[in-house]
This record gives C-alpha cells, sequence and structure tokens, in this order.
C-alpha cells in the first residue's frame, strides 16, 4: 500500500503506540509483569461500586437505556451534560463560563488531535507586503516547561510543530527536586500558535505553580495566543493534586478535561472549555472526525454532577487513595535504592514518580529493557522530551513509574528496580554512597 503523506505522518514507530501495546499486553495479555507503565488509573472498588449503581438504573430504565444506546449524540455533545456541567463549573468553581464554552470529544486524546493541528502547522500569511502575500507561515506549539506528555508529539500532522523550554532544576532536600519555567528562555516570537501546559504534568507531577501559571496567561494575553491548560489529572476533576490550588479558567485559557483519571479510561470522554468560537471549530472537526461521541461517558457523568457526586468523589475517595499509594512507594524507592544517587520529581499531583538517576551508566532507555526482561514495566524518561532537540544527558537519567498497582506490586517491583539500577553502578560507588 502506498502511504500520502498523512498515512506516512501517523504509521511510523511512535512513543504513545508503543506505550499502549505495553499497557494492553500487560493489563488485557500478560498480567504476571508488574505495570507501573502506561498511564491506566487505578481501579478504586469505592468508585467502581457507585458506577456500578448508575448502571443498574439505567438498565431497569427502558428510556433511559434507549437514550444510552440508541440514540446519536448531538455535535457539541449530550444536551444534559453540558449543562450540569456548566452549572457545576459556575457554582463549585466560581468560572464565568456557560453552555457555549463547552465542547465533548471521545477522549481528550483526540481533542489534542484536532486541537494541536488546529493551532500549529502551516497558516496563510496575512502579510501587507505584495509580494509576501499568497505564502504560507508555520506555526508551532510551545511546551514552556519540558518534558511533556509524549502523547502529544506523535499527533503533529508535520514537521516542526513543537518547541520546548529546558526547566530550571531546584533540588530541593536529600531525595527531591522540582523544575521550574525558565521564563528568561521563553522566547514567544510569532511562530508560537499556542503555549501548553499539562497541569499536574505527565510525567513529572509536577504543578506548575500559581505564580508561573499566572505570568504564561499574561503572555498568552500579551501576545493574543491561547494557552492550553491539559487537566487529565488535575482541577476541576479527578483532582489527583496533592496540594491547594484555586484555579481559575479564562477567556485565553483552552482548558482539556477528561473522564479517564477518574477512573472511566474506556468511555473515551474529553472535554474542552474554551472561548464560543474554538469550541464552535472543536465541534465541527469532531463531528467530520466522529460523526459523534460516545454516549456512556456524558451519562455517567451527568448522573455524578446532578447527585452531587463529583466533588466528594475527587477529595474523598481518589485524592487520599493515591497520596496513600505516593507515599507508601516512595518509602519503598527510598529503601531500594539506598546506595545509588537517585532523586524524585516532588509529586504534587497525577500518579506517577519522575526519578531522575544523576550519572546514569547506561541510557535509561537500556535500563528500561534491563526492567522489562525482569518482569518490570515503566516508562523510559527520554521521549518525554520529544520538544528538547538538544542535547542534555538529564534527558536520559530518568524513568517514570505509575503507582497505580497494589502494594504488593509496588513493592516487588521496587526490590527489582534497585537490584537492576545498583548493578550499573561500579561496586566503589554503591558502598561510598
Ligand atoms: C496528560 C494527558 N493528557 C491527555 C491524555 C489522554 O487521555 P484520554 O484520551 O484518555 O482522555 C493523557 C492520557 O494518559 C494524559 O496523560
Amino acid at each position: 500500500m502506498k502511504l500520502s503523506k498523512f498515512g506516512q505522518q501517523l504509521t511510523p514507530d511512535s512513543g504513545i503506540v508503543n506505550l499502549m501495546a505495553d499497557l494492553g499486553n500487560a493489563l488485557n495479555v500478560n498480567p504476571d509483569i508488574l505495570f507501573l507503565g502506561g498511564g491506566n488509573p487505578a481501579q478504586i472498588p469505592e468508585f467502581e461500586n457507585i458506577i456500578a449503581e448508575q448502571l443498574q438504573q439505567i438498565a431497569q430504565t427502558p428510556a433511559e437505556l434507549h437514550k444510552l444506546i440508541g440514540i446519536y449524540q448531538s455535535p457539541q455533545g449530550a444536551e444534559n451534560f453540558i449543562s450540569a456541567l456548566a452549572t457545576y463549573l459556575q457554582d463549585e468553581c466560581g468560572w464565568p463560563v456557560t453552555e457555549d464554552n463547552i465542547a465533548v470529544t471521545n477522549g481528550s486524546q483526540s481533542a489534542f488531535f484536532i486541537l494541536l493541528n488546529m493551532l500549529a502547522g502551516e497558516h496563510a500569511n496575512n502579510a501587507e507586503r505584495p509580494d509576501e502575500q499568497g505564502q504560507t507561515v508555520h506555526k508551532k506549539i510551545m511546551f514552556p516547561l519540558v518534558p511533556e506528555y509524549l502523547g502529544y508529539s506523535d499527533q503533529a500532522l508535520a514537521e516542526h510543530y513543537f518547541a520546548g523550554v529546558k526547566p530550571k532544576i531546584e533540588l530541593q532536600g536529600e531525595h527531591f527536586f522540582k523544575y521550574k519555567i525558565d521564563f528568561d528562555a521563553l522566547t514567544i516570537d510569532p511562530s508560537v500558535a499556542a503555549l501548553c501546559v499539562s497541569r499536574p504534568t505527565n510525567p513529572t507531577g509536577n504543578m506548575v505553580s500559581e505564580a508561573e501559571l499566572s505570568q504564561l496567561s499574561d503572555l498568552a494575553k500579551q501576545h493574543q495566543i491561547p494557552l492550553i491548560i491539559d487537566c487529565a489529572y488535575g482541577e476541576p476533576f479527578p483532582g489527583i493534586v496533592y496540594q491547594e490550588s484555586h484555579y481559575q479558567w479564562q477567556d485565553e485559557h483552552i482548558l482539556v478535561l477528561s473522564l479517564s483519571k477518574l477512573g472511566l479510561p474506556a468511555v473515551r470522554t474529553g472535554i474542552v472549555i474554551a472561548k464560543p468560537e474554538v469550541v464552535k471549530n472543536v465541534v465541527k472537526a469532531n463531528t467530520i472526525m466522529s460523526l459523534a461521541n460516545g454516549n456512556l461517558g456524558p451519562e455517567l457523568m451527568t448522573r455524578l454532577l446532578d447527585q452531587g457526586l463529583v466533588s466528594k468523589i475527587s477529595k474523598t475517595i481518589l485524592q487520599p487513595f493515591y497520596q496513600k499509594k505516593c507515599d507508601y512507594f516512595i518509602s519503598e524507592l527510598i529503601n531500594a535504592l539506598k546506595g545509588v544517587p537517585f532523586r524524585f520529581h516532588q509529586p504534587e499531583g497525577a500518579f506517577f514518580i519522575w526519578l531522575w538517576l544523576e550519572g546514569l551508566p547506561v541510557h535509561s532507555s537500556v535500563l528500561y529493557q534491563n526492567l522489562k526482561n525482569e518482569g518490570v514495566l515503566v516508562m523510559d524518561g527520554e521521549p518525554f522530551f520529544f520538544a528538547l532537540p538538544d542535547e542534555w544527558p538529564h534527558k536520559h537519567e530518568c524513568l517514570r513509574l505509575s503507582y497505580c498497582q497494589s502494594e504488593t506490586v509496588l513493592s516487588q517491583a521496587a526490590g527489582i528496580l534497585g537490584r537492576e539500577i545498583k548493578k550499573l553502578y561500579p561496586s566503589g560507588l554503591t558502598e561510598k554512597i
């Protein structure tokens, strides 16, 4: 089969395809693997029981069942869902949004495919000079803080879509560090179509601080470009954030939400909150691509919103569940890694530990492979630096470890990690430390 440029762009070996293949193998085919890899949320029985009740109610009501399985959703998304969500965002979050600010998609990954390609790439040049008219200009997405979610990287339909800024590293205590945005190195020229951050960040669990976010907002306003904020793990739901946060949506923000990390990755529901003109364009593109969204996610979420369960689920079920796992896994890793130089990114949200092994004697991809051979699946950190082409040893000294599994799995995996990492260092070093 001869592939078009579009076909070639979407079919090479790609980080996200490999990640999902590893995930599928570990969670569906080969469950003995100790899975610290992809971003599947944990199984939380308390949450799944709430969903089971809703499903039973739907199944017992023929009109509800027919609405769920027998009717295509309207292009913008299910009306009752959008209205319940707008009310929630106004009342609970105090955001100045209405139904016109909300669009539903089949997962936030596909919302990003639309948004990134709508903003970056070839643009008509609106130059005033006649000799430049009719030419095109190339625009890109700027990631102010790298590393970033690798799922964006293969969505670009052309080359040179992304630019990123190397972070400042602040060491914190004996075992922690935090990435900070280097605003001095963040240059926004006319080729920048939008700024984009995930908050909390996948892969590091970093919460871009409120001061940093407000500075990014000001820059976006000043340059009349959108600031895309990927809240797949954050506010207003699922709220997997371990610190106070008071985010307020603003006109220049394009917020992308998802039901996945709430515990519903299989319903494939994403949500875009943006200016009405952005929402209208997303809706048109989504309808061309998907015809309509799946009904299950919006229907379940409408029920949770109507029953006042969303904040309760975030604050009393999810947040404490993940915080406990995070604390447990960190203490297991500290024990297992004694003797090698290591630091964790400060875990401020999401459900990953970002482990930095400064001076690691091999490329992190070798360590990833060694661990896989020993039955532990993690994520090599390097692909998350896709927006930073410059050579930097730090890029291949990191691993991302999910802590969604049971304590038994986390503890076994920490033991194997410690053993495999220590093997890579000369014995003198591990004895000295
Ligand atoms: C930061 C981030 N954004 C977006 C997504 C896409 O999620 P979904 O398509 O399931 O909504 C993920 C998935 O892991 C993610 O980690």
